[in-house]
């Protein structure tokens, strides 16, 4: 098996692009799956505030579902991505809806100039597909105005395997956490780092913490959503999520 430190950004964007089919892009195109639906959608969006008119950077921006509910909540957008898959599929979006977004295909730890200081970026289940994911991070700071806010979030690293847990055991189990390693998936490999390694890097690019949300699954959505998605009460009582909002250097 590959060993973390030998992969490269590009052959992770390319497991993207190849995992990255028409049914998928089309099944997450208004608000993500289940799970972002329920718990990383309300959270990002609370914790952005009132987007009106402000300069939202959307990294990661995927299929840019969610660079569609910025702007539709009246946010200016700009979506980086690095896919020639989901690049495609966002654009055709925005020329089928006309919403103002502005799509960049590009890795994050080589963003180009796009012209703009924002308000505020959002940088969604991204840090944690990204190999070189320091000067991916790094790079959100820096397209920020003085004091503009950072928000991103995770699979949360202390609970990765939560679902497949649950399901195998009826509780969580993990055995190891604070050495980084891969967590192949169904549409791409994961890696795994320590929340200390996200949250010390955004100490050293001089950002201040506003935030940490875990959240939880509201249990009757939880309990009307059972009998399609075996083991789901997990997220009742774990977090499969980590959320993080900071501010940038003022
Ligand atoms: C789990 S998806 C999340 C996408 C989107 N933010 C969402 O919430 O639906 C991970 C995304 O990270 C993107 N990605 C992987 N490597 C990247 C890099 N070096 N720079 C920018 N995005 C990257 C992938 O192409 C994919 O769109």
């Amino acid at each position: 098996m590959r060993m973390t430190a030998d992969w490269t950004n590009d052959a992770a964007i390319e497991r993207w692009n190849a995992s990255a089919t028409r049914e998928s892009l089309e099944s997450t195109a208004d608000e993500g799956d289940f799970a972002k639906g329920h718990l990383v959608n309300p959270v990002l969006l609370r914790l952005l505030g009132d987007v009106r008119d402000q300069w939202v950077l959307d990294a990661g921006c995927g299929n840019g579902y969610f660079s569609r509910m910025l702007a539709t909540r009246g946010a200016r957008v700009v979506g980086v991505e690095p896919t020639d898959t989901m690049s495609a599929f966002a654009r055709e979006k925005e020329d089928e809806l006309r919403q103002g977004v502005t799509y960049v295909q590009a890795d994050l730890a080589r963003l180009p100039d796009l012209g703009v200081t924002f308000d505020a970026v959002v940088c969604s289940m991204v840090l944690m597909a990204v190999p070189e994911w320091k000067p991916a991070m790094r790079a959100c700071v820096r397209a920020l105005r003085p004091g503009g806010l950072f928000v991103f979030s995770l699979v949360h690293p202390a609970f990765e395997r939560l679902l497949g847990s649950w399901r195998e055991y009826g509780e969580h189990r993990a055995g190891r956490y604070l050495e980084p390693y891969e967590i192949p998936g169904p549409a791409a490999t994961d890696f795994h780092r320590p929340i200390s390694a996200y949250l010390n890097e955004l100490a050293a690019l001089g950002c201040r913490l506003r935030e940490v949300v875990e959240p939880g699954l509201d249990p009757t959505v939880a309990a009307h959503a059972a009998p399609e998605i075996p083991g789901i009460e997990a997220y009742v009582h774990l977090p499969n999520f980590l959320i993080v909002a900071a501010e940038a250097p003022a």
